[in-house]
């Protein structure tokens, strides 16, 4: 009776450790691990883990690593202890805690039990994983001279896996990068995933923007660069439309000089042709008054 309020119990604690693994994931990142069996279990690095070990009715119990005992139990009290400053054993409800996770804690653990003559009877082994989570996940959108746009996704963490969703609906393609249609507009969230965490970003993906001054009077787009960011594309088109302007103001001047340069050389043809007599009469008039004055 009292063997079946115990199991009981334990089977309650590993529904209840089941459900810290799962909410864990989400917020607080703090880790339950059921290593009563073969059990491979991933924590974060930098964060708690409860390991839940095997709670045997056999006299004795060792926790190794390796070769190097951790601890013994016998007849529920810890006889040899060499736990690591970051871990703690509750022999109460038979927990290892390891607070904070550190890179070192990563490895094969073995739980044997014993019987009374010191016989193995049960082995177990837990695989600890220790991933660093997700986090800072940035999202930069480059628009291209196709008008496709590049979105590049970047964070830190341990082996990340990249996913991708456009309102909602995921993109066939992973990983860190994404060529998007110029057609293609809405929230673009680049979602972050390892192990031990999962972290997404979204950011609204809007067409890329074209200067708005004539093609034919301005070099195409791609000779000023490659590639613009959306964010900051402000700045670019910005120039380009300044020295569009600064070319069509010189243009026309130019062509008010020339053309005013023309009427004035016709004008003044016009009116050389037509007083070429008076002019001549001047002259004659001006080589007599300058006559008379040589004489005065
Ligand atoms: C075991 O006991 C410790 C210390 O009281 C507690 O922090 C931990 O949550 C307990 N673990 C379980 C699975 O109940
Ligand atoms: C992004 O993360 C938040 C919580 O951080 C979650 O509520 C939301 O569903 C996630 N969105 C996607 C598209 O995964």
């Amino acid at each position: 009776m009292m063997m079946m309020m115990v199991l009981g119990i334990n089977y309650m604690k590993s529904v209840v450790g089941v459900l810290m693994l799962i909410t864990g994931r989400s917020h607080g990142l703090m880790f339950t691990c059921d290593a009563r069996q073969n059990t491979t279990c991933y924590t974060a690095l930098g964060h708690p883990v409860y390991l839940q070990l095997i709670n045997v009715e056999q006299p004795q119990l060792s926790f190794t690593a390796g070769t190097q005992r951790i601890f013994n139990i016998k007849k529920n009290i810890i006889t040899r202890q060499n736990l690591p400053p970051n871990w703690q054993f509750i022999i109460s409800n038979w927990t290892l805690i390891i607070n904070p996770v550190e890179r070192k804690d990563t490895g094969t653990y073995r739980t044997e039990s014993h019987d009374e003559y010191g016989k193995v009877v049960g082995i177990n082994c837990l695989h600890l994983f220790i991933e660093a989570p997700v986090s800072s996940v940035t999202l930069n959108i480059a628009c291209l001279p196709s008008s496709e746009r590049r979105v590049t996704c970047s964070s830190s963490g341990d082996s990340p896996q990249y996913s991708w969703t456009l309102d909602g609906t995921p993109l066939g393609e992973g990983g860190t990068d994404v060529i998007l249609k110029e057609e293609a507009t809405g929230a673009l969230t680049c979602t972050v995933t390892n192990n031990v965490s999962s972290v997404n970003k979204t950011q609204d993906l809007n067409p890329c923007r074209r200067p708005s001054t004539p093609q034919s009077t301005c070099p195409p787009q791609t000779a000023v660069s490659g590639t613009y960011n959306q964010d900051t594309d402000m700045n670019e088109p910005d120039q380009h439309h300044q020295s569009c302007g600064l070319l069509v103001f010189i243009t026309v001047w130019l062509a008010e000089i020339i053309v005013l340069t023309s009427l004035w050389v016709g004008f003044y043809y016009l009116y050389t042709r037509n007083n070429r007599s008076q002019t001549i009469v001047r002259k004659c008039r001006s080589h007599t008054a300058s006559g008379t004055s040589d004489e005065s």
